[in-house]
């Protein structure tokens, strides 16, 4: 059986544009009040990163409702896809000892060759899907702070890095 190629014209198709807001900044204290200091936080805990194999090590500060700080780091392994980022360490842990409470925003460093990277560092895949799932849960956006020395991009929610979702209601 013959499939027509995708680009043929079709009556039935209708485009759909999905746009995300990105704020760019130059510097931490471009930032709102408080985010310097949680990307502070996050530069901070790169130095307890576990990365024998990346030699990539990320921190992440995750700012909680009740004002708190959790950290994280990566935590590699010699079996490798036993390892695990920073994100979902900090995220994991904030949520075991705190289940249910919300985290207002959170910020990302990564430190690799002797500095920190010049290039944002955006979150993974599979992080921002258990991300997604953290602000499904507490109904309320986090903020995600991606730092890097040349450049700092904020996104306002989670589901704005993660488009088209999955979801058991999709198609119903
Ligand atoms: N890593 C993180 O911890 N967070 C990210 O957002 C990207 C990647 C880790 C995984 C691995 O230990 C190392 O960075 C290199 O990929």
């Amino acid at each position: 059986m013959h499939h027509k190629p995708a680009v043929l014209k079709s009556n039935r198709m209708r485009k759909e544009e999905i746009r995300i807001t990105v704020y760019n900044y130059s510097k931490p204290e471009e930032l709102p009040e408080g985010a310097a200091r949680l990307i502070t936080q996050a530069q901070k805990a790169t130095k307890n990163a576990w990365s024998p194999y990346s030699g990539y090590s990320v921190g992440a500060a995750l700012e909680l409702t009740n004002g708190e700080i959790i950290c994280g780091t990566n935590q590699e392994n010699i079996a490798f896809p036993s390892g695990i980022c920073a994100e979902r360490v900090a995220l994991f842990y904030a949520n075991s000892k705190y289940p249910g409470m919300a985290i207002k925003r959170m910020a990302l460093a990564a430190f690799t060759n002797n500095q920190f990277v010049e290039k944002p560092v955006f979150p993974c895949g599979n992080c921002r899907q258990a991300l997604l799932e953290h602000e499904n849960r507490v109904k309320s956006p986090v903020e995600v702070i991606m730092y890097g020395n040349s450049a700092i991009k904020v996104i306002k929610q989670i589901s704005d890095l993660l488009p088209l979702p999955f979801d058991y209601e999709f198609g119903n």
